[in-house]
């Protein structure tokens, strides 16, 4: 099962591929997060990555490759992987094919997270991560129970440098004119799957069990979805 998650910020890919994660055993490969901890760590990655990411553009395409060619050559990735925010340019999409072609693997589906603008802007502003896990809340929508203090395993809640509203505006400009068209780009190749993103986690997650089934060929899909609920 090779599934790339596509859709504007926020619109919830990080929330399900950590789902689909910890039920599945599906690794999530997401860029966002391999940068983010670049930056904390202060790598050479990091240092050339911040600049883009605290502004809200995208790092360059040949770093961003490069990161996936290291990541997909690792073996928790070879009996499936999720794609949560790569590609997210057409150059990016097309290197992605050549790697796979070349590995003699192709993407099963692509699920396209689609939300409208308000909402995305309502989600990132009050979106809160775990410093040490990673893990993704909600003030409103899945707060943690004890405040600024991550569920899973105690550590730290901050927000997102880049959830702020500027920050927000330019992400969002970015993705309509940089990632946008790779919505045409796949549904050309028929792999485009759209969901409608304003449904509720497990709801989401359920439609996404079904596509992921049934696109690699499982039968079973339907029935795999009903067996998690
Ligand atoms: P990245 O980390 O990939 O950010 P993004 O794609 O903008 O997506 P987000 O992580 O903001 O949102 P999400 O869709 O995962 O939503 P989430 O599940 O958290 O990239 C960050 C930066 O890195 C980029 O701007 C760029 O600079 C750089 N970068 C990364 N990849 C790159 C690439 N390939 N090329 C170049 N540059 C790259 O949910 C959001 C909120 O909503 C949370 O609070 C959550 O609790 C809540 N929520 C989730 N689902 C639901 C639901 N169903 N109902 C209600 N609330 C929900």
């Amino acid at each position: 099962m090779n599934l790339i998650f596509l859709g504007p910020p926020g619109a919830g890919k990080g929330t399900q591929a950590r789902l689909l994660q910890a039920r599945r055993g599906i690794p999530q490969v997401s860029t966002g997060d391999i940068l983010r901890e670049a930056i904390a760590r202060e790598t050479e990655l990091g240092r050339k990555a911040r600049e883009y990411v605290e502004r809200g553009d995208l790092v360059p395409d040949e770093v961003m490759v490069g990161i996936i060619v290291e990541r997909l050559a690792k073996p928790d990735t070879q009996e499936g992987f999720i794609l949560d925010g790569f590609p997210r340019t057409v150059a990016q999409a097309q290197a992605l094919e050549e790697l796979l072609a070349s590995l003699g693997r192709r993407i099963t589906a692509v699920i396209y997270f689609d939300l409208p603008e308000e909402k995305i802007v309502q989600r990132l502003s009050g979106r809160l991560i775990c410093a040490r896990c990673g893990a993704i809340y909600h003030v409103d929508h899945h707060p943690p129970r004890k405040p600024e203090t991550c569920d899973l395993c105690g550590g730290p809640l901050y927000r997102r440098s880049d959830d702020l509203p500027e920050v927000v505006r330019k992400r969002l400009q970015v993705y309509r004119e940089e990632t946008e068209p790779l919505v045409a780009f796949y549904r050309k190749r028929e792999l485009l799957h759209v969901l409608d993103a304003s449904q509720g986690v497990e709801a989401l997650y359920q439609s996404i069990l079904r596509i992921a089934g049934a696109s690699s060929g499982n039968e079973e899909g339907e029935a795999e979805a009903r067996a998690d609920r």
